[in-house]
């Protein structure tokens, strides 16, 4: 029995295809899987706070040394980052702004990458002293875009910031096991996207049965 942890990042409802997506994943999964168990958190329509002074100062303040107020800063972070380490399986929608993560799935990866927490910093270690540790974790991320070109050798390639940032900072702190799912040209006409959600859904199928 695995436990999903299913995280949606796009502020549009209804609309939202990587949300839509993320949905389809995860009904298809518990149907293929179901005494499987699921969190779910809204991190588009119901955003997270920015790092703050206090956060930054309870990071880097022992736990039995915080004050009342660092532990006010710092208590939703740690939440986060349970929630995180207790997931088996990751299943996270992530549309494309601006070329990279819209802001409030940014907010969400600085709540997570947590020193002490997510990673170590081991200074003995100087060739490498950044230590991952979210290990063992599976992760299937879906991202929508506007429209197609992103990727390798493509003629927008050089603008995408998305999934190689979601692969980079993922991967920093231990989950390198990660699968995309793109959705793309919502803005391209119907065709185009059709054939889009066509294909990511034989890749859902696929994904999910396994
Ligand atoms: C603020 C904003 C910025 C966007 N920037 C890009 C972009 O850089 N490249 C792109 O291909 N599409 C861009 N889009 C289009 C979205 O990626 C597209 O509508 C996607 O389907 C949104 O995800 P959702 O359907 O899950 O809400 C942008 C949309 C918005 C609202």
């Amino acid at each position: 029995m695995a436990h999903l942890l299913h995280l949606d990042s796009s502020p549009r409802d209804a609309r939202s295809r990587s949300r839509q997506l993320t949905r389809e994943f995860v009904e298809a999964w518990k149907q293929a899987h179901p005494a499987d168990t699921v969190t779910y958190r809204d991190i588009g329509r119901d955003p997270l706070p920015h790092v703050s002074k206090a956060w930054i100062a309870a990071a880097y303040t022992p736990p039995e040394q915080r004050s009342p107020e660092l532990w006010n800063a710092i208590h939703l972070s740690d939440r986060l980052v349970d929630e995180l380490l207790s997931a088996d399986i990751c299943v996270i929608g992530v549309p494309m702004y601006n070329f990279s993560v819209p802001s409030g799935m940014k907010a969400y990866i600085d709540q997570i990458v947590r020193i002490g927490r997510t990673f170590e910093f081991v200074p003995e270690e100087a060739e490498n002293p950044y230590k991952p540790l979210v290990l063992g974790k599976k992760m299937f991320i879906i991202t929508s875009r506007g429209i197609s070109g992103y990727g390798p050798g493509e003629k927008y390639e050089m603008l995408n910031y998305q999934d190689p940032y979601l692969r980079g900072v993922f991967g920093f702190i231990g989950i390198t096991d990660i699968t995309f799912i793109a959705v793309e040209n919502e803005e391209s006409g119907e065709r185009s996207l059709a054939e889009s959600i066509a294909n990511a859904r034989t890749q859902i199928a696929q994904l999910a049965a396994r």
